[in-house]
């Protein structure tokens, strides 16, 4: 009985977790965005749904498939939308991990009509979107938090500032100096770093495995 349920560790448990990109709108045939696939936080998913999460997947546009019986997948396409997504089921979840890259900024005005080669100004105004996991930190009431970061430099400095800007229980770094590492790539080297600031490093993996590594310490943190 108990082999079975060790099988299982996430049973009984809601999860959800943020992937890919947002694009967010210029007008309507135009959008600013970037290169995410949406793989690692698909990844994530279908390991917790295998360990017995109930998944709800809020993914910005990716051509990331699934099919599971425990993966609810939310579509949306930018930061507004995920934003609203991840708060329509926050708190009813024991875990939240935000995988995704949200855009930083989007037009401050969108165009309704095409704009034409004519009367472009050659700038966009730009503002800023919701940070959606920093405020999920800010309404953290018993949730498991796992944020993601990507950095170039002063890596671990970068990421811890991170876990206190946000209030996270983990931060999941991932090193674009690593060549196996990052978008549209199917490995990854991450470091993981807790609220207290321990550090446990990995190697090179694939996502999938990268997934399991990331689950697993989320199981460790569940219980104790
Ligand atoms: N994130 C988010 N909403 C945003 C921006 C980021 O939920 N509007 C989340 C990402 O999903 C990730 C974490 O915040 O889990 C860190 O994202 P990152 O881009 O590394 O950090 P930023 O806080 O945006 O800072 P910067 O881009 O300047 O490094
Ligand atoms: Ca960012």
């Amino acid at each position: 009985e108990k082999d079975i349920q060790s099988k299982l560790p996430l049973r009984g448990k809601k999860v959800l977790i943020t992937a890919g990109p947002t694009y967010e709108a210029i007008d309507p045939v135009r959008f600013i965005g970037n290169h995410s696939s949406g793989k690692m936080g698909f990844e994530i998913a279908k390991c917790a749904a295998n360990l017995g999460a109930e998944v709800v997947l809020v993914s910005g546009p990716s051509f990331q498939q699934v099919n599971h019986s425990f993966i609810k997948r939310i579509d949306v396409v930018c930061a507004e939308e995920m934003y609203n997504a991840c708060h329509n089921y926050y708190n009813n979840v024991d875990i939240a991990i935000c995988s995704a890259a949200v855009a930083d900024y989007k037009p401050a005005v969108v165009v309704h009509q095409k704009i034409k080669k004519k009367d472009a100004s050659l700038q966009i105004e730009l503002a800023p979107t919701k940070d959606i996991l920093a405020s999920l930190g800010q309404s953290k009431k018993n949730q498991l938090l796992v944020g993601f970061a990507l950095e170039t430099n002063n890596e671990e400095e970068n990421a811890k500032g991170k876990i206190q800007r946000k209030n996270l229980d983990l931060i999941v770094l991932n090193s674009l100096k690593d060549k196996g590492a990052g978008f549209a790539k199917d490995t990854n080297k991450i470091t993981i770093i807790d609220k207290d600031f321990m550090i446990q490093k990995f190697e090179t993996k694939s996502k999938t495995e990268v997934a399991a590594d990331i689950l697993n310490v989320i199981i460790n943190k569940l219980n104790v």
